[in-house]
């Protein structure tokens, strides 16, 4: 799609909506870097867009984690989306509003559009038979039932199939099958349930699938759901459930996906009440806005499919385009907890500045559904040598001579035009890059801009000139030219790197703006240069990727796999004597243990050591009550260097057996004494 310049368009985004139960992470950022990166760059265009979102409040999930924690599902779901609106800020993601599903807008939004699928006769209702919790009066969804699998006779499964073999079955062929809420045995149950008639809509997708509103790759997959026939979809679940409460229907919630994609409206609704704007403008059957939604590629059928259709019926305008990207991987391998790659927001807030994972996310973001894979080294490499190495390196290299030569003001001419000019012709491509979302591109075609810069500098050697007597007006002619070189670099880089083209502002005095042609600065007095980026330092990555591994617990998580733990986990390679007597194992009473507010997995101990009282968080929680382990001796690491974690530091760490079936604590025989050295 080229860009419409010639008006100002209306332009309305949103990122898929997070659910309330669990921290941000850098798998989840790739979509809102890359949302925010495109809006951002509308709205330097002069365009009006608007960025929204919202927590994704509802669904048994969400009010099982807050029956766990004992509090409510409202003020569990008020904690967590505060730490994302926190995490968000922080990773400079801007949204002009974040909302919450568990909303009045979302409630009204949702009942109106339910009555009005029901009014066009889109609703049907039918008995169906599930399994039932008889001691939590809850009906179970398959993932909260497990079991023996009926194939291979491996133990834990969940109801819908085996991570062993691979079977798929349905929750009633399970041997054994328990509810993973309450441990009863499931018995069937039957409820009335109320379904969105999809299959009413084929032929009306089998279109909009592929008019340009979705990726070709994507159209494709939709396709072959079109072709094998699309089933009615399952809209209410019953109570107990933390949701909205159909209308007319006592006892009767919308699933959480029916009222999800609703979240995208009224968080929009409640901008509009904020800010005097037209809901219907963007709403309304015959808005001329644009939509934008931006997700990954698991929730395509619901936003495809369900959503298109939905909107179609209760007479409401559908998506201009559904924007789909792919995973995250981390140095080529899904990210894993062991391996420390699984990285909260948090962890790499704590550590590493925003704007280079925002820079090297854009670097190899394209318009397609591929999978993105953050590799660290690569990440160092090219953040240094992008950022700091080419595009900061012209600022400073030219800063000095203006400053110290021409009490900071630039000269008044352009010194090689043709250099000028192809800077800022390059705008109208980079642009076209960033419309279509082939950030990458944008990205490649920026830093040959700087490295034609760095070229022309290298050669002219301003540090050089400046020691011979009479080149003062050469030397300020290069650099002014260098200057300006690297704000035409700023100003594309803008909607990547937010923070670093406000101070480079500062810098050049002069705001950084995209909507007409570039003109240089001539004349111009800009201030004292500070350095804009500081290099990513390899212990920074260390320490993030340590402080994101939960040694223990991520073993407990994966289903059983093998039945031998030798051969799921086979034996390190060989050390000597030396290297084993390095590690001081120590008798250690537990004379503390206590939950860890916000952590799933982690148990916090004080551990007495003889004397000396040590801080441990341990990854035992799933198997352990922490009164169970108060006076009880065991095993610590006594020298292994503290690890700042997101709950504070922990200072050792204690010995337990762990693999996929449980975790087993270590203890020497009684009689042992705190602080005795273990060989
Ligand atoms: O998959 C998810 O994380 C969902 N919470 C996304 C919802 S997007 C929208 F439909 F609300
Ligand atoms: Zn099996």
């Amino acid at each position: 799609m080229t860009e419409r310049m010639t008006e100002r368009r209306k332009i309305l985004v949103t990122s898929a909506l997070p659910y309330a139960n669990g921290s941000i992470h850098l798998g989840h950022l790739v979509e809102y870097i890359q949302t925010d990166i495109w809006a951002r760059f509308q709205k330097m265009r002069g365009h009006e867009c608007y960025y929204v979102c919202a927590d994704d409040a509802h669904g048994t999930a969400i009010m099982l984690k807050a029956e766990q924690l004992g509090i409510s599902p409202e003020a569990l779901i008020s904690q967590v989306k505060a730490e994302h609106q926190k995490d968000f800020g922080d990773f400079l993601i801007q949204f002009d509003n974040y909302h919450s599903t568990h909303s009045e807008e979302n409630r009204e939004l949702s009942s109106l559009i339910y009555n009005r699928l029901y009014e066009n006769d889109h609703i049907a209702t039918r008995e169906i038979t599930q399994a039932f919790d008889p001691e939590k009066n809850l009906f179970l969804a398959d993932r909260y039932i497990k079991g023996t699998c009926p194939k291979c006779k491996t133990d834990d499964q969940y109801g819908d199939n085996c991570e062993a073999c691979g079977a798929t079955y349905s929750p009633t062929d399970l041997i054994n099958p328990v509810s993973a809420v309450s441990g009863a045995t499931p018995i069937e149950k039957d409820s009335k349930h109320y379904f969105f008639k999809l299959p009413e809509f084929s032929d009306f997708l089998k279109e909009w699938t592929r008019a340009g509103h979705v990726q070709e790759e994507v159209a494709n997959k939709l396709g072959e759901w079109l072709d094998s026939g699309l089933h009615e979809w399952d809209i209410s679940r019953d109570a107990p459930y933390f949701g909205f409460e159909i209308p007319n229907a006592p006892g009767k919630y919308f699933y959480v996906w029916l009222d999800a994609p609703i979240g995208y409206m009224a968080s929009f609704k409640n901008l509009c009440a904020k800010e005097g704007l037209s809901f219907d403008e963007f709403w309304g059957q015959n808005s001329e806005a644009e939509l934008y939604h931006f997700i990954g590629k698991d929730i395509v059928n619901f936003h495809a499919l369900f959503w298109p259709a939905m909107l179609t019926s209760a007479k409401f305008r559908t998506p201009t385009r559904v924007c789909v990207h792919g995973f995250l991987t981390v140095n080529g391998k899904k990210m894993s907890k062991s391996r420390g790659t699984f990285i909260n927001a948090r962890s790499y807030l704590d550590n590493l500045n925003p704007e280079y994972l925002r820079y090297y996310f854009a670097a190899k973001l394209s318009s397609g559904v591929d999978d993105l894979d953050l590799n660290l080294d690569d990440f160092i490499q090219r953040v240094n040598s992008d950022l700091v190495g080419k595009v900061v390196n012209i600022a400073s290299r030219c800063a000095k001579f203006i400053t110290k030569g021409n009490d900071g003001v630039l000269s008044t001419a352009i010194a090689d035009d043709a250099l000028w000019q192809q800077s800022a012709a390059a705008a109208d491509s980079i642009a076209s890059h960033y419309e279509n979302r082939e950030f990458g591109k944008a990205i490649r075609e920026i830093m040959a801009l700087a490295d034609a810069a760095n070229e022309y500098i290298a050669a002219k050697e301003p540090w050089k000139l400046s020691k011979e007597e009479g080149c003062e007006q050469d030397v300020l002619d290069i650099c002014s030219l260098g200057i300006n070189l690297f704000r035409a670099l700023m100003v594309y880089l803008k909607p990547v790197l937010p923070a670093m083209a406000k101070e480079a502002e500062t810098f050049l005095n002069d705001s950084l703006s995209w909507e007409g042609k570039l003109q240089p600065l001539t004349g111009h007095k800009i201030n004292k240069f500070k350095p804009l980026m500081q290099r990513v330092e390899q212990d920074k990555v260390d320490a993030m990727l340590e402080a994101s591994k939960e040694i223990l617990t991520a073993a407990t998580t994966q289903p059983v796999v093998s039945s031998s733990p030798l051969a799921d986990e086979p034996l390190a390679d060989e050390i000597n004597f030396d290297d084993f007597i390095k590690v001081d194992l120590r008798v250690a009473l537990i004379t503390k243990a206590q939950h860890v507010e916000g952590a799933d997995k982690l148990l916090q101990l004080t551990l007495d050591i003889g004397g000396e009282t040590r801080n441990v968080f341990s990854g035992i929680k799933s198997s352990y009550q922490p009164e169970d382990l108060e006076g009880r001796l065991t095993v610590l690491v006594a020298n292994l260097a503290p690890r700042k974690m997101r709950f504070g530091v922990s200072e050792g760490m204690v010995l337990a057996a762990g693999d996929k079936k449980g975790i087993y604590l270590l203890s020497p025989d009684s009689g042992a004494e705190p602080g005795q050295r273990i060989v």
